[in-house]
Protein backbone atom coordinates (compact mmCIF):
# COMPACT_ATOMS: atom_id res chain seq x y z
CA UNK A 1 0.00 0.00 0.00
CA UNK A 2 1.19 3.45 -1.17
CA UNK A 3 1.17 6.35 1.99
CA UNK A 4 1.27 9.82 1.20
CA UNK A 5 3.21 12.29 2.90
CA UNK A 6 2.13 15.52 2.88
CA UNK A 7 2.70 18.45 5.43
CA UNK A 8 0.97 22.26 5.96
CA UNK A 9 -2.09 20.76 4.73
CA UNK A 10 -4.22 22.56 7.20
CA UNK A 11 -6.25 24.12 4.27
CA UNK A 12 -7.55 21.05 3.25
CA UNK A 13 -10.61 20.59 5.41
CA UNK A 14 -10.82 16.54 5.19
CA UNK A 15 -6.92 16.27 5.73
CA UNK A 16 -7.13 18.04 8.92
CA UNK A 17 -10.55 16.08 9.89
CA UNK A 18 -8.31 13.29 9.45
CA UNK A 19 -5.41 14.57 11.98
CA UNK A 20 -8.07 15.57 14.16
CA UNK A 21 -9.32 11.88 14.30
CA UNK A 22 -5.91 10.54 14.68
CA UNK A 23 -4.66 12.54 17.67
CA UNK A 24 -8.53 11.74 19.15
CA UNK A 25 -7.55 8.07 18.52
CA UNK A 26 -3.55 8.06 19.59
CA UNK A 27 -3.61 10.86 22.23
CA UNK A 28 -7.53 11.05 23.49
CA UNK A 29 -7.14 15.50 22.57
CA UNK A 30 -9.91 16.42 20.71
CA UNK A 31 -8.55 19.66 19.24
CA UNK A 32 -12.54 20.70 18.29
CA UNK A 33 -12.95 23.70 20.70
CA UNK A 34 -9.05 24.98 19.91
CA UNK A 35 -10.22 25.26 16.20
CA UNK A 36 -13.49 26.28 16.46
CA UNK A 37 -12.61 29.07 18.75
CA UNK A 38 -10.04 30.62 15.91
CA UNK A 39 -6.91 29.71 17.97
CA UNK A 40 -5.97 26.92 15.44
CA UNK A 41 -2.00 27.89 14.73
CA UNK A 42 -0.20 27.44 11.18
CA UNK A 43 2.72 27.61 13.49
CA UNK A 44 1.71 23.89 14.64
CA UNK A 45 3.32 22.24 11.37
CA UNK A 46 2.17 18.39 10.67
CA UNK A 47 4.06 15.98 9.22
CA UNK A 48 1.45 13.45 8.40
CA UNK A 49 1.21 10.11 6.31
CA UNK A 50 -2.20 9.45 4.94
CA UNK A 51 -3.51 6.02 3.84
CA UNK A 52 -6.03 6.80 1.37
CA UNK A 53 -7.96 9.31 3.34
CA UNK A 54 -6.81 8.42 7.22
CA UNK A 55 -3.77 9.40 8.75
CA UNK A 56 -1.39 6.11 10.05
CA UNK A 57 1.49 7.92 11.56
CA UNK A 58 1.67 11.73 12.01
CA UNK A 59 5.00 14.44 13.64
CA UNK A 60 3.63 18.21 14.42
CA UNK A 61 6.35 20.75 14.56
CA UNK A 62 5.61 23.54 16.27
CA UNK A 63 7.24 26.49 15.59
CA UNK A 64 7.98 29.33 18.64
CA UNK A 65 9.20 32.60 19.16
CA UNK A 66 10.72 32.73 22.29
CA UNK A 67 13.26 34.81 24.44
CA UNK A 68 16.11 33.40 25.57
CA UNK A 69 18.60 35.07 27.80
CA UNK A 70 16.97 38.65 26.57
CA UNK A 71 17.24 37.90 23.20
CA UNK A 72 14.58 37.06 20.54
CA UNK A 73 14.50 33.44 18.62
CA UNK A 74 12.53 30.46 17.64
CA UNK A 75 12.42 26.91 19.47
CA UNK A 76 11.17 23.75 17.59
CA UNK A 77 8.76 22.03 19.83
CA UNK A 78 8.08 18.15 18.40
CA UNK A 79 4.58 17.01 19.45
CA UNK A 80 1.49 15.18 18.45
CA UNK A 81 3.65 12.43 17.94
CA UNK A 82 2.28 8.68 16.87
CA UNK A 83 1.76 5.72 14.84
CA UNK A 84 -1.47 3.50 14.56
CA UNK A 85 -0.60 -0.02 16.26
CA UNK A 86 -0.78 -1.86 13.15
CA UNK A 87 2.01 0.28 11.56
CA UNK A 88 4.63 0.41 14.49
CA UNK A 89 8.06 -0.21 14.12
CA UNK A 90 8.20 -0.08 10.55
CA UNK A 91 10.68 3.58 10.90
CA UNK A 92 7.42 5.60 10.06
CA UNK A 93 7.62 7.82 12.74
CA UNK A 94 11.34 8.12 12.76
CA UNK A 95 11.11 9.03 8.87
CA UNK A 96 8.30 12.09 10.01
CA UNK A 97 11.01 13.31 12.46
CA UNK A 98 13.24 13.43 10.06
CA UNK A 99 11.29 15.13 7.69
CA UNK A 100 10.02 17.92 10.04
CA UNK A 101 13.20 18.49 11.04
CA UNK A 102 15.34 18.68 7.83
CA UNK A 103 12.21 21.23 6.82
CA UNK A 104 12.76 23.52 9.94
CA UNK A 105 16.08 23.43 9.20
CA UNK A 106 17.54 27.33 9.85
CA UNK A 107 14.51 28.17 10.88
CA UNK A 108 15.09 27.98 15.08
CA UNK A 109 17.70 27.81 17.80
CA UNK A 110 17.02 24.26 19.23
CA UNK A 111 14.48 21.35 19.63
CA UNK A 112 12.65 20.34 22.81
CA UNK A 113 9.68 17.96 23.23
CA UNK A 114 8.23 16.25 26.44
CA UNK A 115 7.82 12.51 25.80
CA UNK A 116 5.40 10.06 27.43
CA UNK A 117 6.96 7.45 29.33
CA UNK A 118 6.44 4.46 26.88
CA UNK A 119 7.92 6.73 24.06
CA UNK A 120 11.70 7.26 26.00
CA UNK A 121 12.90 4.68 24.05
CA UNK A 122 12.08 5.62 20.96
CA UNK A 123 12.56 9.11 21.44
CA UNK A 124 16.17 7.92 22.68
CA UNK A 125 16.50 5.79 19.32
CA UNK A 126 16.10 8.85 17.55
CA UNK A 127 18.71 11.02 18.99
CA UNK A 128 17.08 13.21 21.51
CA UNK A 129 18.96 13.47 24.94
CA UNK A 130 16.82 14.17 28.45
CA UNK A 131 17.43 17.43 29.80
CA UNK A 132 17.26 18.25 33.47
CA UNK A 133 14.84 20.91 34.98
CA UNK A 134 14.20 22.07 37.93
CA UNK A 135 11.68 24.20 40.06
CA UNK A 136 11.71 27.76 41.58
CA UNK A 137 9.63 27.69 44.84
CA UNK A 138 9.88 30.09 48.47
CA UNK A 139 8.29 30.01 51.62
CA UNK A 140 5.13 32.82 51.52
CA UNK A 141 5.91 35.97 53.52
CA UNK A 142 2.89 36.61 55.59
CA UNK A 143 0.84 39.33 54.07
CA UNK A 144 -2.85 40.59 54.57
CA UNK A 145 -4.76 39.07 51.51
CA UNK A 146 -6.96 41.94 49.54
CA UNK A 147 -9.42 41.31 47.32
CA UNK A 148 -9.61 42.16 43.70
CA UNK A 149 -8.75 38.74 41.92
CA UNK A 150 -11.70 37.88 39.64
CA UNK A 151 -12.14 34.00 38.34
CA UNK A 152 -12.52 34.29 34.41
CA UNK A 153 -14.55 31.51 32.45
CA UNK A 154 -13.18 30.78 29.13
CA UNK A 155 -16.60 29.23 28.40
CA UNK A 156 -17.56 32.71 28.17
CA UNK A 157 -17.15 34.68 25.11
CA UNK A 158 -16.21 38.00 26.54
CA UNK A 159 -13.71 36.32 29.22
CA UNK A 160 -11.74 34.42 26.48
CA UNK A 161 -11.69 37.76 24.11
CA UNK A 162 -10.16 39.82 27.10
CA UNK A 163 -7.86 36.79 28.00
CA UNK A 164 -7.05 36.81 24.33
CA UNK A 165 -6.20 40.22 24.28
CA UNK A 166 -3.92 39.83 27.17
CA UNK A 167 -2.06 36.86 25.79
CA UNK A 168 -1.48 38.87 22.21
CA UNK A 169 0.18 42.17 23.89
CA UNK A 170 2.12 40.00 27.11
CA UNK A 171 5.89 40.77 27.75
CA UNK A 172 7.85 37.83 28.26
CA UNK A 173 7.06 36.12 31.28
CA UNK A 174 10.82 35.85 31.76
CA UNK A 175 14.11 37.37 30.35
CA UNK A 176 15.97 33.43 31.11
CA UNK A 177 13.31 31.74 28.50
CA UNK A 178 9.82 32.61 27.27
CA UNK A 179 7.56 31.38 24.95
CA UNK A 180 5.51 34.00 22.87
CA UNK A 181 2.76 32.17 20.52
CA UNK A 182 -0.72 33.28 22.24
CA UNK A 183 -2.46 30.52 20.19
CA UNK A 184 -0.99 28.33 22.62
CA UNK A 185 -1.35 30.25 25.50
CA UNK A 186 -5.28 29.69 24.64
CA UNK A 187 -4.95 26.25 24.16
CA UNK A 188 -3.70 25.92 27.50
CA UNK A 189 -6.87 29.00 28.46
CA UNK A 190 -9.30 26.15 26.59
CA UNK A 191 -7.77 22.59 28.20
CA UNK A 192 -5.10 22.31 31.20
CA UNK A 193 -5.99 25.95 33.26
CA UNK A 194 -9.75 26.34 32.21
CA UNK A 195 -10.48 26.93 35.95
CA UNK A 196 -7.23 28.41 37.24
CA UNK A 197 -7.31 31.78 35.50
CA UNK A 198 -7.88 35.18 37.37
CA UNK A 199 -7.76 38.75 36.38
CA UNK A 200 -6.27 41.26 38.95
CA UNK A 201 -7.60 44.78 37.53
CA UNK A 202 -5.56 46.39 39.73
CA UNK A 203 -2.50 45.28 38.35
CA UNK A 204 -3.47 45.15 34.66
CA UNK A 205 -2.24 41.24 34.88
CA UNK A 206 -3.88 37.29 34.33
CA UNK A 207 -2.86 34.96 36.72
CA UNK A 208 -3.08 31.36 36.14
CA UNK A 209 -2.52 29.68 39.69
CA UNK A 210 -4.07 26.45 41.54
CA UNK A 211 -3.74 25.63 45.14
CA UNK A 212 -2.48 22.35 45.97
CA UNK A 213 -3.21 21.49 50.01
CA UNK A 214 -0.79 24.59 51.14
CA UNK A 215 1.13 25.36 48.18
CA UNK A 216 0.24 27.64 45.35
CA UNK A 217 1.39 26.76 42.27
CA UNK A 218 1.49 29.41 39.83
CA UNK A 219 1.69 28.79 36.35
CA UNK A 220 2.09 31.92 34.05
CA UNK A 221 1.23 35.79 34.33
CA UNK A 222 0.31 37.27 31.47
CA UNK A 223 0.49 41.37 31.14
CA UNK A 224 1.76 44.20 29.44
CA UNK A 225 3.90 44.52 32.40
CA UNK A 226 4.93 42.31 34.88
CA UNK A 227 4.11 42.89 38.11
CA UNK A 228 6.39 41.98 41.18
CA UNK A 229 5.28 39.58 43.39
CA UNK A 230 5.19 41.22 46.24
CA UNK A 231 2.64 43.64 44.16
CA UNK A 232 0.47 39.76 43.39
CA UNK A 233 0.71 37.93 46.76
CA UNK A 234 -1.83 39.57 48.76
CA UNK A 235 -4.47 38.96 45.60
CA UNK A 236 -4.24 35.19 46.04
CA UNK A 237 -2.73 34.25 49.12
CA UNK A 238 -4.84 32.64 52.11
CA UNK A 239 -4.00 31.96 55.69
CA UNK A 240 -3.18 28.27 55.05
CA UNK A 241 -0.79 28.97 52.24
CA UNK A 242 2.77 27.65 53.24
CA UNK A 243 4.43 27.51 49.83
CA UNK A 244 5.01 29.27 46.10
CA UNK A 245 5.56 26.92 43.44
CA UNK A 246 6.71 28.42 40.16
CA UNK A 247 6.34 26.96 36.47
CA UNK A 248 8.51 29.48 34.55
CA UNK A 249 11.65 31.41 35.64
CA UNK A 250 11.10 34.29 38.30
CA UNK A 251 13.96 36.39 37.33
CA UNK A 252 10.89 39.35 36.63
CA UNK A 253 9.33 38.70 39.78
CA UNK A 254 11.63 40.76 41.85
CA UNK A 255 12.39 37.81 44.15
CA UNK A 256 15.14 38.28 46.89
CA UNK A 257 16.01 34.50 47.73
CA UNK A 258 14.40 31.90 45.84
CA UNK A 259 15.06 28.48 46.25
CA UNK A 260 15.46 25.50 43.70
CA UNK A 261 14.81 21.69 43.56
CA UNK A 262 15.11 19.60 40.67
CA UNK A 263 11.62 18.53 38.31
CA UNK A 264 11.84 15.01 37.88
CA UNK A 265 8.88 13.36 35.63
CA UNK A 266 8.47 16.15 32.99
CA UNK A 267 10.44 13.47 30.29
CA UNK A 268 12.01 16.58 28.91
CA UNK A 269 14.20 15.96 25.77
CA UNK A 270 15.94 18.37 23.84
CA UNK A 271 18.52 17.69 20.41
CA UNK A 272 22.02 18.49 20.64
CA UNK A 273 22.72 22.00 20.90
CA UNK A 274 19.89 23.41 22.86
CA UNK A 275 20.43 27.14 23.78
CA UNK A 276 19.85 26.16 27.78
CA UNK A 277 21.63 24.34 30.21
CA UNK A 278 19.14 23.61 33.16
CA UNK A 279 16.07 25.62 32.12
CA UNK A 280 12.20 26.15 33.63
CA UNK A 281 10.50 25.12 30.47
CA UNK A 282 7.66 27.48 31.35
CA UNK A 283 4.40 25.42 32.25
CA UNK A 284 2.13 27.02 29.49
CA UNK A 285 4.40 26.58 26.49
CA UNK A 286 3.89 22.74 26.39
CA UNK A 287 1.83 21.26 22.97
C1 LIG B 1 6.31 6.03 20.00
C2 LIG B 1 5.74 5.80 18.59
C3 LIG B 1 5.34 7.16 18.01
C4 LIG B 1 6.82 5.16 17.71
O1 LIG B 1 6.31 5.10 16.38
P1 LIG B 1 6.91 4.07 15.31
O2 LIG B 1 6.42 4.49 13.98
O3 LIG B 1 6.63 2.69 15.75
O4 LIG B 1 8.47 4.36 15.47
P2 LIG B 1 9.63 3.95 14.45
O5 LIG B 1 9.26 2.65 13.82
O6 LIG B 1 9.92 5.10 13.56
O7 LIG B 1 10.82 3.73 15.47
C5 LIG B 1 12.10 4.35 15.37
C6 LIG B 1 13.06 3.59 16.26
O8 LIG B 1 12.57 3.57 17.61
C7 LIG B 1 12.36 2.23 18.04
N1 LIG B 1 11.15 2.17 18.84
C8 LIG B 1 9.91 2.57 18.49
N2 LIG B 1 9.06 2.36 19.51
C9 LIG B 1 9.79 1.80 20.49
C10 LIG B 1 9.47 1.33 21.80
N3 LIG B 1 8.23 1.44 22.28
N4 LIG B 1 10.45 0.80 22.56
C11 LIG B 1 11.72 0.72 22.08
N5 LIG B 1 12.09 1.16 20.85
C12 LIG B 1 11.14 1.68 20.08
C13 LIG B 1 12.20 1.42 16.76
O9 LIG B 1 12.52 0.07 16.95
C14 LIG B 1 13.19 2.11 15.85
O10 LIG B 1 14.49 1.75 16.19
P3 LIG B 1 15.49 1.11 15.08
O11 LIG B 1 15.69 2.20 14.08
O12 LIG B 1 16.71 0.74 15.85
O13 LIG B 1 14.75 -0.04 14.52
C15 LIG B 1 4.51 4.84 18.63
O14 LIG B 1 4.86 3.69 19.37
C16 LIG B 1 3.25 5.43 19.24
O15 LIG B 1 2.44 6.00 18.54
N6 LIG B 1 3.06 5.27 20.56
C17 LIG B 1 1.86 5.76 21.22
C18 LIG B 1 1.77 7.29 21.24
C19 LIG B 1 2.99 7.94 21.85
O16 LIG B 1 3.54 7.50 22.84
N7 LIG B 1 3.41 9.05 21.22
C20 LIG B 1 4.51 9.85 21.70
C21 LIG B 1 3.97 10.83 22.67
S1 LIG B 1 5.24 11.86 23.36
Amino acid sequence: MDLDLRTQYWDDREARNAFKKFILDIHGLDFSVWESQGFWDDRYTPFSLFNGSEVISSVCVYLLDAIIQGESTRLVQISGVGTHEKWRRKGLSRQLTDEGLKWAHNKHEGVFLFADDEAIPYYQKCGFKPIEEYLEHIKIPSVLAKPGCIPLDPDNQEDLALIYSYAQSRTPISNIFSIMNAKLLMFHVLYTMKNNIYEIPDLNCLIFYKRDNNCLNIFDIVSERMPSFEQLLPYIVRDTDQTVEFHFHTDKLGIEQIETKALAGNNTFVKMGFPLTRPVFPYTSRA
